[in-house]
């Protein structure tokens, strides 16, 4: 077989069959294709799509170019949780422990953030001695023995995506249906749950920004996961404003203490726990939204929390710092009336510019920055009333207040907003 051959067939929007995709993705892996061949595979994908068998024998190929995560060790029925992408998304943090304190085993690998978006392990790195590192020895260790555990993606899982990831983020080629339906779907397969809840974020801040392509993402890694004995759900969930109230990592470290004490935002609180409800549904444990809330404000779900924190090495008394960051300003509202828009792209990016995103995979992060937003979508301000504060380590100009504020729109009605736009099962 010849690369040529096959990106020309998928150019000219043919079929590929199993052997070929077999072939370019262990050439890739293995480094006989090179990455400009992989390029323009990647870009046909992009303009000509990919039929429902390709998408299955992609992610196949994908999960067997890495290790495979073996999990039967713990019983029970062991669950999983993926986000596609979001700006403040701090689900992970609350739900995992939420859904551990029914008793139901929670062993998740989750990624670092890039671009707009964030990433758990960053978050949890700020606490001061967390380690996300483990082997796959002491991840189930700790999972056996505390019932949770959230560590860093390994290196030698689905080492096609790694390499590929990495490509497609420089060459215009992540946005595209099949190649982010088989990057998260290789990815789950591989680390082993037995179940899986997908969460595919839809709107400005997302890779998806319409519902419709939600939809067929949605569907498309709900058959992926199915067709291999794995129970997925996804839910298609808003990502056209920030998730919750903060963003940067150690501020949604704070909010997510927040709402594991009971005090979060009523929106990310009830969305955190409907989503725990359909989580422990995927292991069989059929609670009411009562019995779910009730975890979070009788502190079993927090204690889970700070289980998992000690027994990878993170400080507690670190755990509840306030930011350290130097400059902490009150952005005022021009005008009064409802919040109507609050880009969550634009805030991801303003957060970024701070220090607590990277722009590229080698920055450092500036742990104690970012923003947390006193107001949301629907909300009502005064003029004058402070709506944000921006953390920052840097002295913060006014045009960059000016920046942050000609962000926001406020008119005269209040719009409605839902976390959960849609289930997919
Ligand atoms: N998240 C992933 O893991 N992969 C993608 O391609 C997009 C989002």
């Amino acid at each position: 077989m010849r690369a040529v051959d096959i990106i020309q067939k998928k150019r000219d929007g043919l079929e590929l069959t199993s052997q070929e995709i077999q072939w370019l993705i262990e050439g890739y892996v293995d480094g006989t294709v090179p990455d400009y061949q992989m390029a323009a595979f990647a870009m046909a994908v992009y303009f000509k799509g990919m039929t429902t068998w390709e998408i299955s024998d992609l992610t196949m190929t994908m999960v067997g170019t890495g290790e495979q995560f073996d999990l039967s060790e713990i019983a029970g029925i062991k669950v999983d949780k993926h986000s596609t992408g979001g700006v403040g998304d701090k689900v992970t943090l609350v739900l995992v422990p939420l859904v551990a304190s029914f008793g139901v085993p929670v062993a998740k690998m989750s990624g670092r953030g890039l671009g707009h978006t964030g990433g758990t392990i960053d978050k949890l790195e700020s606490i001061k001695g967390f380690q996300v590192e483990r082997s796959q020895k002491d991840f189930i260790k700790q999972v056996q023995e505390i019932g949770l555990s959230v560590i860093g993606q390994s290196d030698q899982l689905v080492l096609a995506d790694k390499l590929l990831y990495a490509l497609r983020d420089v060459t215009a080629t992540v946005d595209t249906i099949p190649l982010i339906a088989s990057s998260v779907m290789s990815k789950k397969i591989a680390a082993g749950a037995d179940s899986i809840l997908l969460d595919v974020t839809v709107g400005e801040g997302a890779f998806m920004k319409n519902i419709d392509d939600a939809r067929v993402l949605a569907r498309t890694m709900v058959d992926l996961g199915k067709a291999v004995g794995r129970k997925t759900v996804a839910v298609l969930t808003d990502m056209s404003q920030p998730l919750g109230t903060s963003i940067g990592n150690r501020l949604e470290i704070l909010e997510a203490l927040a709402i594991l004490q009971g005090r979060g935002r009523e929106d990310i609180t009830t969305f955190i726990c409907e989503l725990a409800q359909i989580m422990l549904g995927l292991a069989d444990v059929e609670k009411t939204a009562e019995e779910v809330r009730e975890q979070l404000t009788n502190g079993a779900a927090l204690k889970k929390f700070e289980a998992m924190i000690a027994a990878q090495g993170g400080d507690l008394e670190d755990l509840y710092r306030p930011s350290s960051a130097a400059h902490i300003i009150d952005v005022k509202a021009e005008q009064a009336g409802y919040i109507t828009e609050l880009p969550a792209m634009e805030f991801g990016l303003f957060a970024m510019r701070l220090g607590a995103g990277r722009a590229v995979k080698s920055d450092d992060l500036d742990y104690e920055t970012g923003i947390v937003f006193e107001k949301k979508v629907g909300d009502k301000v005064e003029i004058g009333e402070v709506f944000a504060k921006i953390y920052s380590n840097e002295k913060i100009s006014q045009e960059l207040v000016t920046d942050f504020q000609k962000n926001v729109k406020i008119g005269d009605e209040s719009v409605a907003v839902s976390e959960i736009i849609e289930v997919i099962a």
